[in-house]
């Protein structure tokens, strides 16, 4: 395990090193004081890959030397900690209730990352009363200046408790696979994510047989997008469908952490770097943000 972390780390640097900086606005990346960069990681449709993409990108931001937390918001079916064969003690679900501080439930993983795992039926969240919102508040808002990072991963739909998530990112991820269904469910969530706020969106177009469909897909969906909302999508990345993902899965062992150096950990590193370095402005950290959408609602 530590040799094949130290390859990992190496392939991150020559990545970070090889590919360059995005800045956005003025030329330079300003966030709140300590607030980490957040990106949520949402479709719409189901099944489509966006866990998996989250523990990707988890993988390789640790790699990266990156402090990383990863939220696991699927408050329907929350699975990020099974992908990992994890089975821990205390999730989101006992913080919520007031059986746990927030501390207790972060959970180290192989990956070199830190994990918030979640649980199912915690749409109550959504209801909490003012005084328990406010001490979770206070709890995330001094665990999140530990990090660099923050991972979302949220659950499909387009309900109120995905896109308050989804929107309360810096950046948003949108993961579609060339399918119709994806490309429609995936078009309802950029509609309802830009009536909520007008942060960057990205594409990642996941399982697709070549560049050439992928690029395909994402200009179908951008186009969409331009014509009806006003506004333009970016295409952050195409992910191959890959057999090993899916073997991964079953094994519940993390492939970026053993097939480093492979096509696919590779177009997961240039995804990596270029979020890296296309922070947008922030003016509070992600929970700031959360609980003031759960306010508001
Ligand atoms: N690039 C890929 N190549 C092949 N199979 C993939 C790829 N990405 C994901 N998969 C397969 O798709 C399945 C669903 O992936 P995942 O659980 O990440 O989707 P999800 O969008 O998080 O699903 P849910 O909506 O249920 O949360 C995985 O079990 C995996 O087998
Ligand atoms: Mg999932």
């Amino acid at each position: 395990m530590n040799d094949q972390a130290q390859r990992l780390r190496e392939l991150a640097v020559d990545q970070q090193l090889s590919s360059p900086r995005k800045e956005t606005g003025a030329g330079s990346v300003r966030r709140a004081k300590n607030a980490p960069q957040s990106i949520s990681v949402t479709s719409g449709k189901g099944g489509v890959g966006k866990t998996n993409c989250a523990l990707f990108l988890a993988t390789a931001f640790a790699a990266m030397k990156k402090r990383v937390l990863l939220l696991d918001a699927d408050l329907g079916l929350a699975n990020v900690h099974i992908l990992m064969g994890i089975a821990p003690r205390k999730t989101i679900a006992d913080v919520v209730a007031g059986t746990c501080r927030i501390n207790e439930v972060v959970t180290t993983t192989p990956g070199g990352f830190d994990i918030i795992p979640g649980a199912s039926g915690l749409e109550k969240m959504a209801i909490l009363d003012r005084g328990r919102l406010e001490l979770l508040q206070r709890e995330f808002r001094r665990l999140e200046t530990r990090y660099d990072l923050l991972l979302v991963d949220t659950g499909a739909g387009i309900g109120t408790a995905v896109t308050q998530f989804a929107s309360g990112t810096d950046l948003t991820l949108v993961v579609i696979t060339p399918e119709p269904t994806s490309l429609a469910d995936a078009y309802a969530m950029v509609k309802v994510l830009s009536e909520r706020t007008d942060h960057p969106i990205g594409i990642v177009v996941n399982m697709a047989v070549s560049d050439r469909e992928g690029s395909e897909i994402f200009d179908r969906l951008n186009a969409l997008v331009v014509k009806f909302l006003k506004r333009s999508l970016e295409h952050y990345c195409t992910l191959p469908q890959y057999r090993e993902v899916g073997q991964y899965v079953r094994k519940q062992r993390l492939l970026l952490l053993e097939k480093s150096n492979t096509v696919f950990s590779r177009r997961i590193y240039q995804l990596a770097a270029r979020i890296a370095g296309s922070g947008t402005p922030v003016k509070s950290g992600f929970f700031d943000r959360l609980v003031q959408g759960m306010r508001n609602k």
